[in-house]
């Protein structure tokens, strides 16, 4: 079975805590030891040694040889020391620490180990050496204890206590965090993905050599992503196929109408509705086949600088002709310098599809409006294309759903109103492939508007 990600975190729970208090035991062991114990444990080996050698180094080498080892040791350890004969006269000709000297080094040549007095900065310490079994020499030397006080007194103390049980913690903490957290992004950014779109988002790899929980939920995620992928394919390539299945009895059809009129046949106003049903056809395959390019995942418009002012105002012209013959206007409310990158033909369509369904749908007698802007707030810059009509509008819980396709609110498929549904879905599609976003709300005072926005 797979250790399980609530047996490790029992287990991390339970070996910070001792970790922690190890921690502690062990900061307030070293920080209450009498700071005597720790000086005097601190030089012990040490001074014994320099004192052998000061006096071999005297014997080799006379008085001044050993200053210039005295001197030195006082320039890489800090330790200040002297070599006293037994009647206290310095050897070296170095100043001798002042006040207990002469006391410690009695007590160190009487006693023969290693005697210490120390105040609140420097404790003295001496020691005596044996030549030829008589103690001749005796080497004492002050060593600062500052650091060591510190560490002894309360305050630091504490403080230092409290730094250990801190960063233990953290460092515990931190490893759990990671543990738990490193995974949970990894499959937050692979779902968002694929919320956006991307079905071949896989978290498989980048799991690294887990065998836990996560793990299994990063197995699952990518065989849900799988399925996702391979019903989407598979749905796009129905929709593909079936519109060009389609176009081929459609193009024998219409050679079947032509061969008909010029047989002459009789009934002129059959043929005449043949057709009209087969140009729609025609178009409705048309839209398929385009929605299903869109879709394809491949679809990769063109990016040549398009001038969307003029894309606006060529469409904002031929809708306002067709309009008028149906007693309705269309607009130009606001305009502004705008070049965007992009395929023409595409966001041209996109423009007109919104702005036909709104002369489609505006009461007669009333004006569509057209206008495009700088968003002044939006960062990266962005340019927004806005159509609004005075119609019905469409009912705010259908407003999810207008861009998908072959939706069309109630009264609109009662009424025949023309289209199939699929206009808006190829506006969103297009939109969306070059980088903007589509949003349809009843303005205030009816009728709807449709915004464009477009990365530029
Ligand atoms: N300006 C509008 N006012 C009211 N309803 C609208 C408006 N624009 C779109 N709709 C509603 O949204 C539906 C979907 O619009 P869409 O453009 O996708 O399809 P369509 O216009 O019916 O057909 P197509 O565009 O494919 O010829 C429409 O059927 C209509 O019900
Ligand atoms: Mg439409």
């Amino acid at each position: 079975m797979v250790p399980g990600v609530f047996l490790k975190i029992l287990l991390w729970f339970w070996t910070s805590l001792v970790l922690v208090a190890l921690a502690l035991e062990l900061a307030i062991t070293a920080t209450t030891t009498p700071v005597e114990v720790r000086v005097s444990r601190f030089s012990e080996s040490v001074l014994t040694s320099h004192a052998h050698e000061a006096v071999a180094i005297l014997d080799r080498g006379g008085p001044r040889k050993l200053a210039r080892f005295l001197d030195e040791l006082e320039r890489t350890t800090r330790i200040h020391a002297v070599l006293l004969d037994p009647d206290g006269y310095d050897v070296s000709g170095r100043t001798v620490p002042p006040k207990p000297v002469a006391m410690v080094a009695a007590r160190a040549l009487a006693s023969g180990q290693t005697e210490m007095e120390a105040d609140g900065h420097t404790a003295v310490k001496a020691r005596a050496v044996a030549v030829s079994g008589e103690r001749r020499y005796v080497l004492v030397a002050a060593v600062p204890i500052g650091l060591m006080r510190l560490l002894h007194d309360g305050l630091y103390a504490q403080g230092l206590r409290l730094l250990a049980v801190l960063l233990t913690a953290a460092a515990a903490c931190y490893g759990l965090a990671r543990y738990v957290v490193r995974p949970l992004a990894t499959l937050r950014a692979a779902t968002r993905a694929l919320a956006k779109g991307d079905l071949s988002v896989r978290v498989g790899s980048t799991m690294g050599r887990r065998t836990d929980e996560f793990m299994e939920l990063g197995r699952d995620f990518d065989r849900m992503a799988e399925r996702l992928d391979a019903l989407v394919t598979a749905e796009r390539r129905l929709l593909r196929d079936i519109s060009h299945e389609l176009r081929s009895p459609l193009a024998r059809l219409n050679v079947a109408l032509g061969l008909a009129r010029q047989q002459g046949s009789e009934d002129q106003a059959v043929l005449d509705r043949i057709e009209r049903e087969a140009e729609r056809l025609n178009a409705l395959i048309a839209q398929l086949l385009m929605l299903a390019w869109l879709e394809s995942g491949t679809a990769a418009p063109a990016r040549k600088p398009v001038d969307l002012a003029d894309i606006v105002r060529e469409v904002a012209e031929d809708a306002a002709f067709e309009a008028k013959s149906r007693g309705r206007e269309v607009d130009i409310a606001e305009t502004c310098d705008a070049v965007v990158l992009g395929d023409p033909e595409l966001l041209h369509s996109a423009v007109e599809n919104v702005v036909r369904n709104a002369v489609r749908h505006t009461r007669e007698g009333t004006v569509v409006a057209v206008g495009m802007r700088h968003d002044a707030h939006a960062v990266p810059a962005r340019i927004r294309i806005w159509v609004r009509d005075h119609g019905g509008g469409v009912p705010d819980a259908a407003l999810p759903y207008i861009f998908q396709p072959f939706y069309r609110v109630g009264d609109a498929r009662d009424r025949g109103t023309g289209g199939v549904g699929l206009g808006l879905t190829i506006v969103h599609r297009t939109i969306q492939l070059h980088g903007g976003t589509v949003s349809a709300v009843n303005a205030p005072g009816g009728g709807l508007l449709v915004e464009l926005g477009l990365p530029g």
